[in-house]
């Protein structure tokens, strides 16, 4: 696996591979590098693609400073990791490298907004769309691999690909599970063990109710979620709704609909989203 940490080195290596006919794959990421984005890239290989995984914390989609300092960062390990499932290309851009003209953001998207996390976590899509944007400048990939364990960020982003008329082809891949039935999420890191107990805890109401929503969708099944959550101590909720995934519109009918969830344990943000169809 090539290493590379600075822009200049980034571009000749890559026109190489383009020039030997070679397709880049660009697996973007924040680091801690999990079961979620090792599957992303194992299909980018699979297919044939260069893998270039990109590690960078994106300041300007935390809306929170709090959020982003205690964001886990585990280099080394994530070097390991990567190198194991033959990852091609490791590339770790600099501030300077996505934000040429400072670091902020700018609102390009206007669609599935003020909705699921748009509306607890301003600015936080903004801060996305605007790194990711400069990602695809700076690398100019033929195909992006995203999860769609952060589903409303891969309806944004394959919106701004339109939009732009990009013939970036975006492969979005689905959430890998953990045993207790949740995506993997980098954030999981920073777990103590009373909280991972939580969490455990509380994956089994989820699970548990999602088998009634599959048979109806009642907004029952909801409040139980919600009520066995709060028993668990758990008050920060932020959303539990059901919404269709072609138009994050809220449904009731099962047809392409998906459970969307987001709570705290602590100051952990939890968010997954499950098909009910
Ligand atoms: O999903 C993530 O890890 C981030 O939001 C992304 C796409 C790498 C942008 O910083």
């Amino acid at each position: 696996m090539k290493i590379i940490e600075n822009n200049p080195e980034f571009q000749v290596f890559v026109k190489e591979i383009r020039k030997k006919g070679g397709k880049i794959a660009l697996i973007p990421t924040m680091g801690s590098i999990h079961e979620g984005h090792k599957s992303l890239i194992e299909k980018a290989n699979k297919l044939g693609f260069f893998s270039a995984v990109t590690i960078f914390v994106n300041p300007t989609q935390f809306n929170d400073l709090k959020d982003y300092d205690n964001y886990p960062r585990n280099r080394e390990q994530d070097i390991c990791l990567l190198e194991k499932i033959d990852t091609n290309l490791l590339f770790f851009p600099s501030n300077k490298d996505l934000y040429p003209s400072g670091i902020t953001s700018k609102k390009t998207i206007l669609d599935y907004r003020n909705i699921l996390c748009d509306k607890f976590r301003p600015g936080h899509f903004d801060g996305v769309t605007t790194v990711v944007k400069s990602l695809f400048n700076l690398i100019n990939p033929d195909h992006v691999f995203l999860g769609e364990k952060d589903y409303q960020q891969l309806k944004l982003i394959q919106k701004m690909i339109k939009n732009d008329n990009s013939p970036i082809l975006i492969h979005p891949c689905v959430s890998i599970r953990m045993k207790n039935g949740m995506s993997y999420s980098s954030r999981y890191d920073n777990f103590n063990s009373f909280q991972e107990n939580l969490f455990k805890r509380s994956s089994r109401i989820i699970i548990s109710n999602l088998n009634k929503l599959r048979i109806k969708i009642h907004s029952m099944h909801l409040d139980n979620i919600k009520k066995e959550l709060n028993k668990l101590n758990i008050k920060k909720i932020e959303y539990i709704e059901v919404r269709n995934e072609v138009s994050l519109l809220p449904t009731v009918k099962n047809n392409h609909a998906r459970l969307f969830i987001a709570y705290y344990i602590d100051e952990i943000r939890i968010i997954d989203n499950f098909v009910l169809y």
